[in-house]
């Protein structure tokens, strides 16, 4: 098992924090780039902390190898965002995080009783994670995601429940259950 280090991001990292997502190509996110003066001018506006987002290094080998961010951290159901560097995938940061996110939000916040998350359909790597860290589908949105080129993609949702976690049961969905 691979082993990753979070660390709370601080304001004062917001140049590295620039550099990490305007150095790489983030392919199912939006326009797969990330402008640096926007995440300059993010961080400055509080969008990587606040009172409901909070945000991670992920170190690998004492390197970045990617952060997350949690939001909506005041709702019900909070919903994050992942990126892992290109150079680090495929070798399980993606699924650490994802469980150590899981813990930390349910163990942080006891009013929270599911967690989130909402990707593209062709996304097969955060599936796979979705689903090895107890996320179940729960929606498909067709043509729900537009892509670079502005075609319509479809996006899936996941989530995992805090009884599911504190249980190590997964919940399947009632999806077969029009009158
Ligand atoms: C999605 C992401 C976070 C996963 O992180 P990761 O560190 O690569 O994840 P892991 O190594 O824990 O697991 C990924 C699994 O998906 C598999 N996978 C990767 N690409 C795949 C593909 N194209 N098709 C099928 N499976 C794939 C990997 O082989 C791995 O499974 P394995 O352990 O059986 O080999 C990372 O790829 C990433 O940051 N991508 C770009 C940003 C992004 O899409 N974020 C999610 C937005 S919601």
């Amino acid at each position: 098992m691979v082993n990753i280090e979070l660390r709370r991001f601080a304001p004062s990292e917001a140049e590295a924090l620039a550099d990490f997502l305007s150095g790489e190509v983030w392919p199912f996110h939006g326009a797969g780039r990330v402008d640096r003066a926007d995440v300059l001018r993010r961080a400055a506006e509080g969008y990587y902390e606040n009172d409901e987002a909070r945000t991670f290094w992920i170190f690998l080998e004492s390197r970045r190898a990617g952060m997350v961010r949690l939001f909506d951290l005041g709702d019900d159901t909070p919903l994050f965002d992942l990126r892992v560097s290109e150079a680090c995938r495929g070798r399980g940061v993606g699924t650490q995080a994802v469980r150590w996110l899981t813990s930390y939000v349910f163990t942080e916040l006891p009013g929270v009783g599911r967690i989130e998350g909402t990707t593209r359909r062709d996304n097969a790597a955060m599936r796979t994670v979705f689903r090895r860290c107890g996320f179940v589908k729960e929606g498909h949105f067709r043509q729900g995601w537009p892509d670079a080129d502005g075609v319509l993609r479809d996006a899936v949702a996941y989530a995992v429940l805090r009884r599911d976690w504190e249980t190590g049961t997964v919940t399947p969905v009632e999806f077969d259950d029009e009158p």
